[in-house]
């Protein structure tokens, strides 16, 4: 069973994704009266024709989440125009600290998905506060950031959304790192394919997307729904694949005590193995100061 809390436009549309693909029970909840109950049942009606047959139920009430394996957290204020992650910390941070037991109590054996913003920093303090080992606890900001640039570098180059592959680590926000020499069109390197200027300027809109995306309609939606229900796909079909995602490494690319975007494998184990690549000078640096920047943000709220 999946359990997914917060049951705004991000949350169900993911609950929709999980239902339309036949992945899962779904269990929404929103401390919202009635939203969660009135998102489930618009979906339990849509069953008969979607061929769904197992469990979509939404509730106020968190105890409903008992036995989950996957728990994702979507709760939580989201950025608005000129907000950005790193603002939401002081506010989210208190939610996701009295969540965490709370799931920690009554799926004790789950795998935790962060979405909440700032989501480096919600994930480690989910982390610290849930107790659960490092492979449990992950957030959810890499595969989206690597959607847009992926999706972005195929519609400039003019060619199938399939044939393009990319990692995209660091900080989900301005410290995010796209990794260019990994990034390919059907293997061959993208520095081939596209100028300097062209790889620049999909970069940066890599950068803005999710602000591009806020600016004209208040929120982002279908594409951190879809990254979040890959994810989950991954986990429990024990996919293995390979994602950017918030981690918490253990030493890996000489880092500790901080959650980060880093390519990973992900299966029913949650995170199954953090892959260690090599990196540019440049990359390198931007990534310790990407890690610099979340522990500051992270201490800014260690006493919640
Ligand atoms: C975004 C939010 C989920 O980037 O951080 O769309």
């Amino acid at each position: 069973m999946i359990s997914i809390i917060g049951a705004g436009k991000v949350g169900s549309v993911c609950a929709f994704n999980i239902l339309k693909m036949h992945l899962s029970d779904i269990i929404l909840v929103d401390i919202m009266e009635g939203l969660a109950r009135g998102e489930a049942l618009d979906m339990l009606q849509s069953t008969s024709l979607i061929g769904f047959d197992g469990i979509i139920e939404g509730s106020e009430d968190i105890s409903h989440i008992e036995n989950s394996e996957l728990v994702i957290v979507i709760a939580g204020a989201a950025r608005k125009p000129g907000t950005s992650r790193l603002d939401l910390t002081r506010t989210n941070a208190k939610i996701i600290s009295l969540i965490i037991p709370q799931i920690v109590d009554y799926a004790p054996e789950c795998k935790i998905m962060i979405v909440t913003n700032p989501v480096d920093v919600m994930t480690y303090i989910a982390y610290k506060k849930s107790g659960f080992e490092k492979n449990r606890v992950f957030g959810m900001g890499g595969l989206l950031d690597t959607s847009r640039y992926c999706s972005y570098l195929a519609v400039e180059l003019g060619v199938s959304r399939d044939s393009v592959q990319g990692l995209v680590i660091g900080e989900h926000g301005d410290g995010m790192i796209p990794l260019i020499d990994y990034t390919t069109a059907s293997g061959i390197p993208i520095k081939k394919l596209l100028s300097k200027e062209q790889i620049e300027k999909i970069v940066e809109k890599t950068k803005t997307g999710g602000m591009d995306v806020i600016n004209l309609k208040g929120s982002t939606v279908y594409a951190p729904a879809i990254s979040i229900t890959t994810m989950a796909n991954s986990i429990i079909k024990d996919q293995k694949r390979i994602v950017c995602t918030p981690t918490i490494p253990d030493g890996e690319y000489g880092l500790k005590e901080v959650a980060l975007g880093l390519p990973i494998i992900l299966g029913k184990n949650g995170i199954e193995k953090i892959i260690e690549l090599d990196l540019s000078e440049a990359e390198k640096k931007n990534l310790l100061g990407a890690a610099t920047a979340i522990r500051s943000a992270i201490s800014q709220v260690t006493e919640i």
